[in-house]
């Protein structure tokens, strides 16, 4: 299975989480795509990818804010079909804020209401992902398990 692995992130800790999301599907020989939201046009989630694994950390303080180069990518997702294809989501974030990840709950929604399978909690990190590698890597083999079920 081929598994796109797209993500918005900031000051880097989104970006981290994905790039360990990466290792263990490569290991899992789960075949990754690993891109950023900046370089990231909509097409990109038309793709033949059978798994999409989305992290955007969240913004904003009484609103929810998409990471900004997640935004418009989650705007046009509402045209996407997701179909039979398997999604995961994550997301870096802060538990002091009102809306800890609302990003990744919204995203979440989204993929959903497009036809989206998702078999595995989204992931939610408070604080520095660096301290909760372990965490980040047993999510990350639950949903290589998926992609080799599938
Ligand atoms: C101005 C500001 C607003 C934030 N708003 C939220 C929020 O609403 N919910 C949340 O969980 N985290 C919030 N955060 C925390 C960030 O999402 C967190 O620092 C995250 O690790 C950033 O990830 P990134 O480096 O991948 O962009 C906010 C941080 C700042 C500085």
């Amino acid at each position: 299975m081929k598994a796109l692995i797209l993500f918005g992130s900031t000051t880097g800790n989104t970006e981290y989480t994905a790039e360990v999301v990466q290792e263990v599907l490569d290991k899992n020989k789960v075949e990754t795509t690993l891109l950023n939201a900046v370089d990231a046009s909509l097409e990109v989630m038309e793709k033949d990818f059978g798994l999409f694994v989305f992290g955007c950390s969240t913004w904003g303080d009484d609103d929810i804010e998409l990471q900004e180069d997640f935004e418009p990518l989650y705007e046009g997702m509402d045209k996407v079909s997701f179909d039979g294809k398997l999604v995961a989501t994550f997301g870096c974030g802060d538990s002091t804020y009102t809306h800890f990840c609302g990003a990744v709950d919204a995203i979440t929604e989204k993929a959903q209401a497009g036809g989206a399978k998702i078999d595995v909690s989204p992931l939610k990190i408070d604080g520095d992902p660096d301290d909760v590698r372990d965490e980040i890597e047993d999510w990350a083999q639950k949903v290589a398990d998926l992609a080799k079920a599938a």
